[in-house]
């Protein structure tokens, strides 16, 4: 079914809303016109009736370019994966280099592959020691099944327990420990035997026995509006899961990678998980996931079953490169340290707008509370007209999300607040 003649940007400019789909969509049918497909119009596949349907030309810095000749500041750094901005030199090149020597040479685990050696060398020189064994895979979803069936292989159990707000993908597994029900009632059957615990919640911590056979959590939660633990319960939570033999599960696919002001946020909680998973922002702008366990540990994917977690581009080399060029980024510019400063004075002057209830931030990380899904709605529709990106959260409708590059100028942090000062002030 095709689409009637409208325009992609102007018509999902005016029109999307995550929140009401079902609405539009009905919207659309009662009044017998077609459903717009703008995607698939186009032999690709859509996710929402209403994709902001932005045509990139290319990206720089923190900007992305349209090809009607438009510019727009990336605010959100494409959820939480270009910290380091768009095109840095430094990944360029080390890309380049990486697919003059070569592309895929055979699945992983088979050979040893330089790229994959130096991702691994310099991703565990900035971890704890017993988190010594990386497994690179191809997203982050695939990293939490994987880091799932670790945790069932070392322990023998096969109880899950995860937090009530989770994401961590969309996959079969990672789907059954994340936690909003909307999103996963169609899917069912899921994986059995997954509990929630409430995030931050004390009591609950009882929970967790000698049948658990890992907790998962985000450090920080991300889709449920950046959702910020306390120490002493993610403390309590590493003790209990260390008197019942669970293993302690950390995601930081979205909440890594400096987005919170240290490069891995669990640095802030004085603990140290049995495995942590990584995605998004490790690969400076190329797909990959990760899960990093011990050496003791990660061996038990060897044998009974031999292959324990397999997949053909696993830890590819092109993204290896990647991973290598955003860690030695990392390493060179000390582009972390202000972030956190800097990132309380955008939460300060967003919290001193009208309509604003509540900003949580940690970092670059922000969640903004407003009144109303309406008033989401205005706002990252205004921003996007006035060439700013911001978004929605998917478990937390009230609130709109910031996330710019880890990278951004405070010229161009005031240029993007303007325009979020002007769409707040305006409603
Ligand atoms: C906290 C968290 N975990 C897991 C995932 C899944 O990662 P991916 O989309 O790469 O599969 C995401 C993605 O947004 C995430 O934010």
């Amino acid at each position: 079914m095709k689409g009637e003649g409208y325009s992609l940007q102007s018509y999902s400019l005016h029109s999307y809303n995550p929140f009401s789909q079902s609405r539009i969509y009905l919207h659309f049918k009662i009044h017998k016109r077609s459903v717009p497909t703008p995607l698939l119009d186009i032999g690709l596949a859509q996710t929402t009736l209403y994709p902001f349907g932005l045509e990139v030309e290319r990206a720089e810095g923190v900007y992305i370019y349209t090809t009607d000749g438009k510019r727009y500041m990336d605010f959100i750094s494409g959820i939480g994966v270009n910290n380091l901005g768009h095109g840095h030199a430094h990944i360029k090149q080390t890309l380049h280099e990486q697919i003059e020597k070569h592309l895929h040479v055979m699945v992983y685990g088979e050979y040893v592959q330089a790229s994959q050696k130096r991702a691994a060398e310099l991703l565990t020189a900035v971890l704890p020691s017993s988190l010594n064994t990386c497994y690179f895979v191809n997203s982050g979803t695939e990293a939490i099944e994987a880091a799932l069936k670790l945790a069932k292989r070392v322990t023998g159990r096969t109880q899950l327990i995860a937090c009530k707000g989770a994401y961590h993908g969309n996959t079969h597994g990672s789907m059954s420990v994340s936690h909003n029900e909307k999103k996963k009632a169609t899917f069912r059957p899921l994986l059995p035997d997954v509990e929630f615990i409430g995030f931050n919640t004390m009591n609950d911590l009882e929970r967790i026995t000698h049948k658990t056979a890992c907790v998962i959590a985000e450090t920080i939660q991300g889709d449920a509006g950046v959702r910020i633990p306390d120490a002493a319960w993610l403390q309590a939570l590493r003790t209990r899961c260390t008197e019942t033999g669970a293993l302690l599960i950390l995601d930081e696919i979205q909440c890594g990678m400096g987005r919170t002001g240290t490069l891995f946020a669990f640095e802030q909680f004085g603990i140290v998980p049995d495995i942590l998973v990584l995605g998004k922002a490790l690969g400076g702008g190329v797909p990959v996931g990760c899960f990093v366990a011990s050496r003791e540990r990660m061996t038990l994917l060897t044998h009974d079953p031999m292959l324990g977690h397999i997949s053909t581009f696993a830890g590819h080399p092109l993204v290896c490169a990647g991973v290598s060029a955003c860690l030695e980024v990392f390493q060179n510019e000390k582009i972390v340290a202000p972030v956190e400063t800097r990132g309380q004075r955008i939460a300060t002057f967003l919290r001193s707008l009208p309509h604003v209830q509540e900003v949580r931030q940690r970092g670059y990380y922000f969640a903004i509370d407003l009144p109303s899904e309406e008033h989401v709605r205005h706002i990252v529709e205004y921003c996007l007209a006035h060439g700013v990106i911001t978004f929605w959260f998917l478990s937390c409708p009230w609130s709109f999300r910031i996330a710019p590059p880890l990278t951004i100028s405070d010229a161009e942090i005031d240029e993007a607040l303007g325009v979020i000062e002007r769409a707040v002030r305006g409603y």
